[in-house]
């Protein structure tokens, strides 16, 4: 009998449930015919194109970057480790920057950026490209090597993409760590990557408060050997402490430099980024991004995805400290020579109208956000909108987990005025690039579906034996061949990467996601099948979240689930088992809460908290988070036939009663 302890989704009990709601959502949107007509692919003949020869097909879209030297073979697949391009040589800061430039393209706006408390920049092709060069070398005067490791932990102000370019510019992998994590998971992603500098700022703004960086830099490189230097950028004037020797602000360093910096010639195999993602067990993965592969994905499904034409101006609201900041605020759209925006701060921040401000005032034809923000948004009510002219806008995504219909009709609604396509994007950190999406200009979207994989994409819903399920029925999200921008390994651990995503069925790839195909072959997604919880668009491991409740010394045991939320998606419940010689109080349960927002981040702060005095697990020792989910959420338990000592559910509701909320 298969144990399917913490598992949703693809898992019997709350699948039924979710396939009969979906079931209900009939609703179909063809491409507005205006909008059909200029798209940049209006003709389905694309996806056989590209499935008659997908090699062919990502080789002529890789053809549009600038290559030095173009590659041997295309694919070379030894399954699960794949190479794309092999032979091919090229940079990524040149194919965003100076290949615009050159061809005359320097004056365009590469971002309109725009902080927190109201101050404005705006840059040009020619001056990122001046900025980029100025860092890549103030970054070898201070040891950075092509191939060495550089951490940036930083706000989102435009020393950031600079940062991550001359990184690009000069071979050296950049991981950026999100400015909302705590030192400790800056410390720990430090040291796995084993990074030379990092590069941070005094603090950043949200919600009218200046934070600080610096101040978590310096806890966390206490215990980093490897880091040889800090660099600095001064955005808050907020009072920091500089360690001689190692500590140099940007504006001493970065100006005087010179403005041209030699590129380096890099294989197209060679690592551009790592990027750390939760996995099931407590040590976070580096997710390794290599650099052909990668720019010809990212810049495809951008260009195809968004429609991208040479006046639009393109937000998408997200942190570059996620993989949709890196592929869709850097990356792709640079390489694209799009003008795009960056926003520093939080949406409600003076008021909820700051976004439609923004699209106002710069004439936003393109945004991109979260199924949570388009939910908070909601909550906030339609009124904030309504205040703004948002015609320039064109064209809605979503990205970072399903988005529900009622959020889908009301975006459509009251963003998009009925006129704008919505793409909702499905992909991951590891995919590097969109996989599953509408493409705007030809697909019949419906509420909830993210549509079909994108030409040169090939998907897939299986069974438990990864046999594929009749259209119609729900299974196991997979992917059954290799594509440009996946991850190429999870960083020093190659055992790791095999178990994780290749070995559950054997040369499929397992995204982690449970899906339906409805009788049209569309994807409905279902969320993750295994216990990470996405919280606000953000994954975040129960385990790690356990790990840091029982680091506190009166905690005996954790076990930690995500209960359904209208506004962030997911929110995390906690039960606790205490050492018995500690009392539960209302005031313990506070200081534990914030005890892992201290040790993990803000985001992480549990929503509730629960001390009970046992925990249902399975006979293997499995814990039943499936049971727990359903306590959680005052649900009828489910099938609890592989429970070890079915007394223990009654036991942990009678004593979480009284629980520890955030409400
Ligand atoms: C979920 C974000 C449904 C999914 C780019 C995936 C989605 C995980 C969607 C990756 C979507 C992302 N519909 N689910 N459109 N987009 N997800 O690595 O569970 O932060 O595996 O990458 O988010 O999250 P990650």
């Amino acid at each position: 009998m298969s144990d399917r302890a913490g598992h949703r989704g693809a898992g019997a009990g709350t699948h039924a449930a979710a396939i009969e709601t979906l079931f209900q959502e009939a609703r179909e949107f063809p491409p507005p015919p205006n909008f059909a007509a200029q798209a940049n692919i209006s003709h389905p003949a694309i996806y056989d194109q590209a499935s008659a020869d997908p090699e062919a097909w990502w080789a002529a879209e890789a053809a549009r970057l600038d290559w030095y030297r173009l590659w041997d073979t295309i694919l070379d697949w030894d399954p699960p480790f794949a190479r794309w391009f092999v032979g091919g040589q090229l940079n990524v800061s040149v194919n965003c920057l100076d290949r615009h430039v050159n061809a005359g393209g320097g004056d365009k706006i590469a971002y309109y950026w725009e902080g927190e408390p109201g101050d404005r920049k705006t840059l040009t092709y020619n001056d990122l490209y001046t900025e980029v060069n100025k860092a890549a070398n103030a970054l070898k005067e201070l040891g950075v090597r092509r191939g060495d490791r550089v951490a940036i932990y930083m706000p989102m102000i435009p020393e950031l993409p600079i940062a991550m370019l001359a990184c690009a510019r000069i071979g050296a992998p950049h991981t950026v760590v999100f400015g909302g994590f705590s030192a400790e998971a800056l410390a720990d992603r430090i040291n796995d990557s084993q990074a030379k500098l990092v590069i941070t700022a005094d603090g950043g703004y949200r919600r009218g408060k200046a934070s600080g960086l610096k101040v978590n830099v310096d806890e966390a490189v206490a215990r980093t050997p490897s880091v040889e230097h800090v660099l600095v950028v001064r955005r808050t004037e907020q009072d920091v402490t500089m360690q001689d020797g190692r500590d140099l602000w940007w504006h001493d360093l970065v100006p005087p430099q010179l403005d041209w910096c030699e590129p380096e010639r890099m294989e197209s195999e060679d690592m551009l980024y790592l990027l750390y993602t939760s996995g099931t067990t407590a040590k976070p993965k580096g997710i390794l991004h290599t650099t052909g592969g990668y720019l010809t994905g990212v810049a495809s499904t951008h260009r195809n995805v968004f429609d991208i034409k040479p006046d639009d101006v393109y937000w998408a609201a997200a942190d570059i400290g996620w993989v949709t900041g890196h592929s869709y605020i850097v990356y792709g759209p640079l390489a694209n020579h799009t003008t795009g925006l960056i926003y520093e701060g939080t949406p409600d921040f003076p008021d909820p109208s700051r976004w439609w401000d923004i699209i106002e005032r710069y004439g936003v034809t393109i945004l991109y956000t979260a199924p949570t923000a388009i939910r908070a948004h909601m909550k906030w009510g339609p009124q904030h909108a309504e205040q703004h002219d948002l015609s320039s806008l064109r064209l809605l995504g979503a990205v970072g987990e399903p988005i529900n219909p009622e959020a889908w009709i009301w975006y459509h609604e009251h963003i998009g005025g009925g006129r704008c396509p919505i793409v909702d994007t499905w992909w991951q950190t590891e995919t590097g690039g969109i996989m599953i999406s509408p493409l705007p200009g030809l697909t019949v979207t419906k509420p909830g579906s993210a549509a079909k994989p994108l030409p040169g994409v090939f998907a897939d819903v299986v069974d438990d034996r990864g046999e594929p399920v009749p259209l119609g029925e729900g299974g196991y999200l997979v992917l059954t061949r290799p594509w440009p921008s996946m991850l190429r390994g999870i960083y020093g651990d190659p055992e790791r990467y095999k178990t994780t995503y290749w070995s559950k069925f054997p040369g499929l790839y397992f995204p982690g996601d449970g899906a339906r195909r409805d009788e049209d072959g569309d994807y409905w997604l279902m969320g993750r099948v295994d216990d990470v919880m996405n919280v606000s668009g953000h994954r975040l491991s129960t385990t790690e979240i356990e790990s840091a409740l029982v680091d506190d010394k009166r905690v005996a045991e954790a076990a930690v689930v995500g209960r359904a939320d209208d506004v962030t998606g997911e929110a995390i419940c906690c039960f606790v088992i205490l050492k018995s010689h500690v009392e539960p109080s209302p005031a313990l349960g506070e200081e534990l809460r914030q005890h892992v927002a201290h040790k993990i981040g803000p985001i992480a702060r549990p929503r509730q908290l629960m001390f009970t005095p046992d925990l249902p697990k399975t006979r293997s020792g499995k814990i039943m988070r499936r049971l727990l989910r359903d306590i959680a959420t005052g649900r009828q338990l489910g099938d609890t036939t592989t429970l070890a000592d079915a007394g223990v559910v009654e036991s942990i509701r009678d004593a979480t009663r009284a629980a520890t909320d955030d409400e």
